[in-house]
């Protein structure tokens, strides 16, 4: 069943780690990649890595194809986003089980991951006849200013594997409309959902004849492709998943070269339950936040700040829903938890547990890494409640596993704001409340730091019609919805003349 998911969506036994399009390439002494199902530890596929000459091939085919993409007018390439849409529509079931083979998130999650995609492409379409800018009233007599919004050139866009189809087309799909070219270089862990979106993509590509190197897809190492694509200035443009340890670096090298950065870097989202919040609401939306592809979003919801009039009331719910979660095989939408997405992620989340309690942490519930016939693959672990204290060090850090920490707070909500802010990260919040003034105080100027601020909903799930990226070490970066496409475009500010003299600004003077 698992190698029919696979065929449907063009992934062979072998693949090449480079594409320009239709036909894929590569080197076959670069590494082979070697893809196993977290969920069961079988091979699914394998792909060689990209090599210096493969990314050459590469980035000309790119450059080659944007001096053909960026003439194309917009509505025309929405119409081509618009078909890939459809194409998506076709393959969601499918592409969704693969995400879900490849790095364990539960099928639901897998499907709602390529909804999101098909989602992105709608809004892309709608941006493509919206790529406005503004007119200005000019300070000179007979003449006009105004701003316009130019393609770019070729996008560098750098994902990881925790959403290995949806992040990459919310950069691809607003690129593309906005007539950029781009190189995607996915997470080495999950190249298959990348080689099936490509082929997907590279139907409508050729149904239309347009030429190859618009989506182009470099699947190799870090040290290599990755660090090639930072330092390179060829591309103006690059967007970045990742960790914040990655996204300093990456920064760095980029702002090197005067390049453009979008980093979508590391979260540690808090929720904020006050003593009005109904409780009914916010149980599932943390647990949802918490446990959701095992902890693994850059939104999950890592802290529960919760006021103490409440705290053992939710202390006891929490406990009591997190018993009732069916872990085990994501492709049996019976389970709400899959595993983790590889060794390493588990030896994070252990070594996370024992620093918590050296600090004082108590662990309320879980904990445990799971052994049985139905985790063979043993990167199962049980989603885990912490009692503990914001300022651990251990509480400060991002740890990519299902561990919620679980906050008192006595004070007002000006407390809990603090609390929540006091972390290095800014990329989602959420509060629940039935008191407007204690959300409005949340939403001000002097309440919650992050990029996302929520009432009454967790910190999780963000639609795609709302940019999407957070502040401080989280990066700064915005992507998907509102205004991000702005970032891939060129802005131009234009003065016309149709007057017979020429005045100048702020009055000078200049006769000759
Ligand atoms: C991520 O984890 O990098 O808001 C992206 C969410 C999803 C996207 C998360 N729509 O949780």
């Amino acid at each position: 069943m698992n190698m029919d998911i696979l065929k449907k969506l063009g992934v062979r036994q072998i693949n090449r780690g480079a594409s320009t399009g239709q036909y894929a390439f590569g080197a076959e002494d670069h590494g082979k990649l070697d893809i196993t199902s977290p969920a069961t530890g079988e091979l699914l596929a394998s792909v060689y890595q990209a090599s210096e000459v493969d990314y050459e091939m590469v980035i000309s085919a790119a450059r080659a194809a944007f001096s053909v993409w960026r003439n194309v007018p917009a509505p025309k390439r929405g119409e081509i986003v618009r078909q890939i849409g459809f194409e998506f529509r076709r393959h969601k079931m499918e592409l969704g089980a693969l995400v879900s083979l490849e790095m364990g998130k539960p099928l639901q999650e897998g499907w709602g991951e390529v909804q999101e995609t098909i989602d992105i492409c709608d809004f892309a379409v709608g941006q493509s006849r919206q790529l406005y800018g503004a007119t200005m009233h000019s300070e000179r007599p007979n003449h006009r200013m105004y701003d316009h919004y130019h393609p770019l050139g070729v996008a560098g866009i750098v994902t990881a594997f925790n959403f290995p189809v949806a992040v990459w087309s919310w950069n691809a799909m607003l690129a593309a409309v906005c007539g950029d070219v781009m190189v995607w270089k996915p997470s080495s862990r999950t190249p298959l959902s990348a080689i099936a979106c490509q082929h997907i993509v590279q139907k409508v590509l050729k149904e239309n004849d347009l030429p190859e190197g618009i989506f182009n897809l470099m699947i190799g190492q870090g040290e290599i492709i990755g660090e090639k694509i930072l330092a390179d200035e060829r591309i103006p443009l690059v967007s970045i998943t990742g960790s914040v340890r990655v996204g300093r670096h990456a920064a760095a090298v980029i702002a090197g070269r005067f390049g453009r950065s979008i980093l979508e870097l590391g979260g540690n989202n808090a929720i904020i339950v006050t003593p009005s919040a109904n409780l009914e609401l916010a149980l599932p939306a943390i647990v949802f936040g918490a446990v959701g592809t095992a902890g693994q979003r850059c939104t999950t919801t890592r802290r529960l700040i919760v006021h103490e009039s409440v705290y053992d009331r939710m202390k006891e719910a929490l406990i009591t829903a997190y018993q009732g979660l069916k872990i085990g095989n994501p492709l049996d939408t019976g389970n709400h938890v899959g595993p983790l997405v590889n060794r390493a992620a588990v030896d994070s989340f252990i070594r996370a547990l024992e620093r918590v309690v050296a600090e004082g942490g108590v662990i309320l519930y879980g904990g445990t890494v799971l052994n049985g016939p139905e985790f063979s693959s043993g990167l199962y672990v049980t989603p885990t409640i912490v009692e503990a204290k914001n300022h651990y060090a251990t509480v400060q850090e991002e740890t990519f596993a299902p561990i919620l920490y679980l906050i008192r707070y006595s004070g007002d909500i000006s407390e809990a704001i603090a609390l929540q802010n006091d972390v290095t990260q800014g990329l989602s919040s959420a509060i629940f409340t039935d008191r407007l003034s204690e959300a409005e105080i949340f939403l001000s100027a002097g309440g919650s730091d992050c990029g996302i601020a929520n009432v009454n909903i967790g910190t999780s799930g963000a639609e795609i019609g709302g940019a999407f990226g957070g502040e401080k070490n989280t990066g700064g970066g915005r992507e998907s919805g509102s205004d991000a496409w702005k970032a891939y475009m060129r802005r131009q500010t234009t003065t016309i003349n149709f007057g017979m003299d020429l005045p100048l600004a702020q009055g000078i003077q200049f006769k000759i």
